[in-house]
């Protein structure tokens, strides 16, 4: 298996994709943030500067998008940091990484979307379409995962919709997956598994996916 170079693994999953990751890995963090880990596996870098992003991806076989915002925190561009918000995370983000890896070499993204964004209207969905037509435009290798909620220690509020998909699952259970929340160990495993192997390569995976790769 190729090195994997990955992004967002500070946030809620990518924590617990951490621990799977070999000595090898290098841990994409933009700078403020890198400075606050010890890791030797950390990169500190702009992640919408292309031609650093070039340098730093050169020589990974893979890389892992887990990068998204939301809009309680959106915020002006300040202290030499870009401006927060769909446009710059959730879209410029994966596309700057996906450019510079086809730049660098790379063969292969994960992408970490979002379940429901092909029909919803609202910016965060019209965000997360750009960013996958990004990817699979890239001329990258691609795998696109679209979780529902993601839940766990201290985000278990969505588990209460569940209820709703219990009745589905009676005569569609990979409808009723494909909706109700996820839990982050499980969500974690499917992005290790997806890194690791090509298997899924050119698939948008959704819950029943998922779940059946972190049952692997
Ligand atoms: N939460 C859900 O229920 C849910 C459901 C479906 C899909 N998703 C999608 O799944 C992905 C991961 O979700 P999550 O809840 O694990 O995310 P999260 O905890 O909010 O973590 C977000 C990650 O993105 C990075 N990031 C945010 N703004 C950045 C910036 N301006 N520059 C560099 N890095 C930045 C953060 O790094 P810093 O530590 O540097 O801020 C962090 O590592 C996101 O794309 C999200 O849209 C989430």
């Amino acid at each position: 298996m190729g090195q994997i170079a990955i992004a967002g693994i500070s946030g809620y999953t990518g924590q617990r994709v951490l621990p799977h990751l070999g000595a090898d890995a290098r841990l994409l963090l933009r700078p403020s943030t890198a400075k606050k880990w010890q890791d030797p596996r950390v990169v500190s870098v702009d992640l919408l500067d292309e031609s650093a992003l070039e340098k730093a991806l050169a020589g990974c076989e893979t890389i892992v998008c887990l990068v998204g915002t939301t809009k309680a925190q959106f915020a002006p561009a300040r202290d030499g940091e870009h401006a927060v918000n769909y446009d710059t995370v959730d879209i410029g983000i994966p596309s700057a990484l996906a450019r510079a890896g086809k730049r660098a070499g790379c063969k292969r993204f994960v992408l970490l979307s979002s379940f429901g964004i092909e029909k919803s209207p609202g910016a965060y969905p019209a965000a997360k379409r750009k960013a996958e037509a990004a990817v699979r435009e890239s001329g990258l290798d691609w795998v696109i995962l679209r979780p529902s909620f993601i839940v766990g220690p201290g985000r278990a509020a969505a588990r209460a919709l569940d209820v709703l998909w219990a009745p589905v699952k009676l005569f569609a259970r990979g409808m009723a997956d494909d909706y109700r929340s996820i839990d982050v160990e499980t969500l974690a495993r499917a992005v290790v598994r997806a890194a690791q192997s090509p298997q899924w390569d050119g698939r948008v995976l959704e819950g029943r996916d998922l779940h059946a790769i972190a049952a692997g």
